[in-house]
């Protein structure tokens, strides 16, 4: 919460699970910059300078209005002189000398387009850096040195690299719904992500499916893949079976390095999404989607979209839901303070007490939170 006092300072609390980060970003020249700088480091391997980058950056998202002067940030949290510097740089500049550096810079440039294709990460892209390779032509000139993923990634690099409209992602939503309701009546399908935050687009569109009746959505996956599939709504797929295994049927503790990837039935998939020029015709429903075959290049009426699809025990659902409607930094503060301010250990599947030894349910994230002894903070606020 962040409050704004009499002699022009703010109050910020230094968790950003603590902060209200509403969406217009007051502040954008200033997080850009910082942004530019955590990704960066990131391309370098350097994940903890990265995080430092990334959480200035956040702490700047929960300000109430721009910052003028460099003063201002004197009472902010997880601001260290490096940002501090090239924020002054920026507040008295317009720009940063080394942020454009970096940009302009052959390997930050490489490492963008090629992290960027579905499938890579930042070892892979460093990797083709280091073989001299700097152009997509570069790679689609070696394709079998490319996973089926990253062949899939390289051939919708420019429809992937669109953002995501609301209104295809909830069309997307509720052409899985039907899939959805067809294999298992009574299953449920969320939108979650960045457009549960509120945002008006997104690098993806991010589902998840869970049926109130536990055990139910078991299997459910592959039959609801296999429809979309069907009525040809998939330009690639691949499944990744849930890997959680039950710990409270087990006197094993969770393990406390907190992994960043849970363990739910998952599929990562590219839609194609079209407006067949039939369709619009068909009445009010013009914002349905429909599959177009690709057939020339010429003039199309579909595009390609990253969609995930994600299969949650209805009791894991509300940790589910928090964890996969971030934003990232939010979702790292929350599991960094109870780990470190309630001795808990939070993820995408539960929530255990270390030294209670016990787990606790929740049947809605407000519960979570108050578990937590946190203030609820509703998804539109969590774009720290
Ligand atoms: N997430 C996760 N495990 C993954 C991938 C993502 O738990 N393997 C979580 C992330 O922590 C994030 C959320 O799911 O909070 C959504 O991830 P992502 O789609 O990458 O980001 P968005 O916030 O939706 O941003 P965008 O609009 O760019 O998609
Ligand atoms: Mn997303
Ligand atoms: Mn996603
Ligand atoms: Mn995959």
């Amino acid at each position: 919460v962040s409050v704004e006092k009499p002699q022009d300072t703010w109050l910020v609390a230094a968790y950003a699970c603590q902060r209200r980060s509403p969406l217009p970003n007051n502040n954008q020249l200033l997080t850009d910059a910082l942004e530019t700088l955590a990704e960066e480091a990131h391309f370098c391997g350097h994940e903890g300078r990265s995080l430092a980058f990334s959480r200035a950056s956040s702490v700047l998202k929960a300000l109430p209005r721009t910052v003028r002067r460099v003063q201002e940030l004197d009472s902010l949290p997880c601001l260290g002189e490096h940002s501090k510097r090239v924020i002054q740089e920026v507040l008295e500049d317009g720009t940063s000398a080394e942020v454009e550096t970096i940009r302009q810079s052959e390997k930050y440039q490489a490492m963008k387009l090629f992290t960027k294709i579905f499938g890579v990460g930042v070892k892979t892209a460093h990797q083709w850096y280091q073989e001299g390779r700097r152009t997509l032509d570069d790679l689609r000139g070696h394709p079998a040195q490319l996973s089926k993923e990253q062949q899939a990634g390289l051939i919708h690099y420019e429809d992937l690299n669109t953002p995501v409209k609301r209104a295809d992602a909830e069309a997307i939503g509720q052409v899985v719904r039907e899939a959805v309701n067809k294999c298992l009546p009574g299953a449920s399908v969320t939108l979650t992500g960045g457009f549960r935050r509120g945002k008006p687009s997104g690098h993806d569109v991010d589902l998840l499916i869970t049926h109130p009746v536990e055990g139910q959505e078991a299997g459910l996956l592959k039959k609801v893949i296999a429809c979309l599939d069907q009525q040809g709504f998939l330009l690639y797929h691949s499944i990744h079976r849930n890997t959680f295994e039950s710990l409270e049927d087990s006197d094993q503790e969770p393990s406390s390095h907190a992994s960043s990837m849970d363990q739910y039935e998952r599929c990562f998939s590219i839609f194609c999404l079209g407006d067949l020029p039939g369709d619009a015709q068909e009445g009010a429903g013009a914002e349905k989607p429909s599959r177009v075959r690709r057939t020339s290049g010429a003039s199309r009426f579909w595009k390609a979209v990253r969609v995930d699809l994600v299969v949650t025990p209805y009791s894991q659902f509300p940790f589910a839901l928090l964890g996969w409607t971030g934003s990232r930094i939010f979702e790292r503060d929350l599991r960094r303070f109870a780990k470190r301010e309630k001795k808990m250990l939070l993820n995408s599947h539960t929530l255990y007490h270390l030294e209670q030894k016990t787990w606790m349910s929740a049947a809605s994230e407000k519960e979570i939170f108050q578990h937590l002894g946190l203030e609820y903070i509703p998804p539109e606020e969590r774009n720290a």
